[in-house]
């Protein structure tokens, strides 16, 4: 993980948020290249959701809703996590992560010092809307994007003639106050998700639940991800959240071993049953091809972190690679293998030379392609450490411009993978990507 945060940083990925002033724990910035693998791999899934479904829409609610919605959904009552302090080193830990032993004799797991009995410590954040800071005016900032999908979910029936069973998906921020963020962007106390949530009729639910298992499994091969560093994991009855009929993870070998990457969830009709009671309004479907039948939909969610996602896909495109044998630094190379729809960079063009108008060649080339891929110029310095530069950003292809290229109109083609290179013509440069990037097979 220490190899993976440095290149992130090194490279512009992800920076400590407010660094300057020592970092802000639990927030992180998203710099140029992290920000484009961040908004690829949302694109990613929001096409996987709603390009490809055509019963699944999309949403973008607010982050701050009524605080009823957090009383309806029960996050006010039941969404803590167990704290306990150390008395002498002010350490502050999740009762659930310590050793029992340690807990049992409320001794510090770290220095030994007395603990505190545990408590209940509520994840939302809290803040005042209004000039008044009293308790009228407290507002939470929403610790999951599903409950603005919830209530809106009649609004999109009436505006968009949807019938069940039908999704609806959405990309937010949320914001839980984590006690421990250790592990980089694992768990921050700001991050985004990607959750949909499916509406089916009572009775179909344990089917769907299945169902959207199988997609969601699929979506990762697809992605190009390692495939035995997934695995699932049922929650058992402690473990499933308090609206939760039951409950999977898709599971990823993170360097720090087997974490959560993404949940689905059976919610049954609990959040829509809840905001009946909580609202006073009717979240009952009207089924107008079975003769008006009425009921509360179950809700089959899917519900993954964004951030964690980027992390997962930096964790999994990262290698070490020996490319040579001659004693020295440049004999190995990191790598990242993205797949090549979700690299920041699909194409660097590289002249060998700035001169002999090889720079002003490649330029017109880069404008070229410009217009169909995310691309790099890069002219300084010898073209093995160039090269070298955009593997480690994990960009798939480098079209190199030489003085043969001035010649016959054609190209080094040279891949990031296999570090093979091909020449190519010119104007076949754009539709012979196009095929790679469609092609694209990992090959390790
Ligand atoms: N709406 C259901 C829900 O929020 P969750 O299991 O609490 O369920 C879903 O969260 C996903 O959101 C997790 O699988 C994880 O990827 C991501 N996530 C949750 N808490 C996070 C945190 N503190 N930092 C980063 N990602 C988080």
């Amino acid at each position: 993980m220490e190899k993976i945060t440095s290149l992130a940083k090194r490279r512009g990925f992800v920076f400590q948020s407010s660094e300057i002033y020592g970092g802000q724990n639990g927030a992180w910035d998203y710099g140029p290249l992290g920000i484009e693998l961040k908004n690829r791999i949302a694109g990613a899934w929001w096409k996987e959701m709603t390009q490809l479904n055509d019963d699944i829409v999309g949403l973008d609610a607010a982050i701050l809703m009524h605080p009823r919605t957090w009383e309806a959904s029960g996050h006010v009552e039941n969404f803590t996590d167990p704290l306990v302090d150390c008395k002498k080193c002010k350490a502050r830990f999740r009762a659930d992560m310590i050793p029992e032993e340690n807990l049992a004799a409320k001794k510090c797991p770290e220095c030994g010092g007395e603990l505190t009995d545990t408590r209940k410590f509520n994840l939302m954040f809290k803040t005042h809307i209004g000039p008044a800071e009293d308790t009228a005016s407290i507002i939470y900032l929403r610790p999951e994007t599903a409950q603005g999908i919830y209530v809106n979910y009649k609004n999109i029936i009436q505006s968009n003639r949807m019938k069940i069973p039908f999704g609806i998906a959405q990309i937010g921020k949320a914001f839980r106050n984590e006690i421990v963020t250790k592990n980089f962007i694992f768990r921050t106390c700001e991050f985004e998700q990607m959750e949909m949530q499916f509406f089916v009729k009572p009775g179909s639910d344990d089917e769907w639940f299945n169902e959207w298992k199988k997609r969601r499994w699929a979506y990762y091969d697809r992605l190009g991800v390692k495939m035995d560093h997934l695995r699932w994991h049922q929650h058992d009855k402690d473990e499933l959240a308090h609206y939760a009929k039951d409950a999977y993870d898709i599971q990823y070998l993170f360097p720090m071993g087997w974490r959560e990457l993404e949940g689905v969830h059976n919610r049954t009709n609990y959040d829509l049953t809840r905001h009946t009671q909580f609202s006073g309004k009717d979240m009952q479907y009207i089924d107008q091809d079975n003769n008006n039948e009425r009921y509360i939909p179950y809700i089959i969610e899917t519900s993954a972190g964004l951030t964690r996602n980027v992390l997962m896909i930096l964790c999994d495109a990262y290698d070490e690679e020996q490319v040579a044998d001659k004693g020295n630094d440049d004999d190995w190379r990191t790598v990242l293998r993205f797949h090549p729809s979700l690299a920041p960079v699909t194409v660097a063009v590289l002249p060998l030379m700035k001169k002999d108008g090889l720079a002003e060649l490649a330029q017109d080339i880069r404008r070229e392609l410009k217009e169909d891929f995310a691309t790099d110029y890069d002219q300084a310095g010898a073209i093995g450490r160039r090269y070298r530069r955009q593997d480690e950003a994990g960009t798939p292809f480098c079209v190199t411009v030489d003085y043969q290229s001035k010649e016959d109109n054609t190209v080094t083609l040279r891949f990031r993978d296999s570090m093979e290179q091909i020449r190519v013509p010119k104007q076949e440069l754009t539709a012979r990507l196009r095929q790679e990037i469609k092609e694209y097979k990992r090959i390790k």
